[in-house]
């Protein structure tokens, strides 16, 4: 049986890196090909709505066309034999969902979501975004925007995740850079309120808080520490 009671766990690009999918700073990775200036701010989307929506177009098609890996489907089985699990995640692909992880907090919106900067409304999209798209509940044209959340914005969840991180007694990131905030100070919170914190990433990153680094790819990293070390079932 899991020692811990309350688990929160909070994933980055790193997990859904092994499905296939770019992450953001490692070598090749999108802020190498793409300047965040251009692309994932509200004023790039003011100043070139075409252009941000190529690159969310282009994002949603490589998630689509993706499968959850052993790390996600892992989490899905934990979060079943748990009584308190909740995971946080940075990533807007929806390989979480598919893997069937129920209780989720996606704090920086989701690739297959539009909102209407007209009447608020948050829809599902499967289908490329353009600055002609109508929205589906008030009709106004060219009023959609990927239902993500861009540098300068605030993140979504923020004060469900702070009463998670406050009352957890295990807290796990798993491939996170620990770069963007609020997500990088998730595991200062946690350990200021007697969380074990755990980092299993690619490789150790400057975020020294932890109390064990575990490095490895995620496919490999996540199930041997919650199958093997925590004795969840598989
Ligand atoms: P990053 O690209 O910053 O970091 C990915 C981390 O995953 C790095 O530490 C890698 O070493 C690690 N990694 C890579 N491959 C891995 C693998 N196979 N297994 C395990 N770890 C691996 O991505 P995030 O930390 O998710 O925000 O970035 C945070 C936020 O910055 C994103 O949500 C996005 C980005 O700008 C917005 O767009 C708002």
């Amino acid at each position: 049986m899991c020692q811990y009671q309350k688990l929160v766990v909070l994933t980055g690009a790193g997990i859904s890196a092994d499905s296939g999918l770019a992450t953001f700073r490692d070598g090749g990775g999108l802020w190498e090909n793409h300047r965040i200036e251009e692309v994932a701010t509200p004023e790039a989307f003011d100043r070139n709505p075409a252009l941000v929506h190529r690159f969310y177009n282009a994002r949603r098609e490589a998630a689509a066309q993706a499968e959850p890996n052993a790390a996600h489907q892992c989490l899905a089985a934990v979060e079943q034999q748990s009584k308190d699990f909740v995971l946080i995640s940075q990533n807007v692909d929806n390989l979480h969902q598919r893997a069937g992880s129920k209780n989720l907090l996606s704090m920086h919106g989701q690739l297959n979501e539009c909102r209407c900067i007209q009447c608020h409304s948050i829809n599902e999209i499967h289908q490329d975004l353009t600055v002609e798209s109508v929205c589906p509940n008030c009709q106004s044209p060219g009023s959609l925007r990927p239902n993500i959340v861009w540098f300068g914005e605030m993140p979504l969840h923020m004060d469900e995740i702070m009463a998670q991180l406050m009352g957890c007694d295990l807290f796990v990131a798993i491939g996170t850079s620990g770069t963007v905030y609020p997500a990088a100070g998730f595991v200062e919170i946690a350990k200021s309120h007697q969380a074990h914190t755990v980092m299993l990433n690619l490789d150790g990153t400057d975020n020294t808080m932890f109390d064990e680094v575990i490095t490895g790819q995620a496919f490999e990293v996540v199930p041997a520490y919650f199958y093997d070390e925590l004795d969840f079932k598989r």
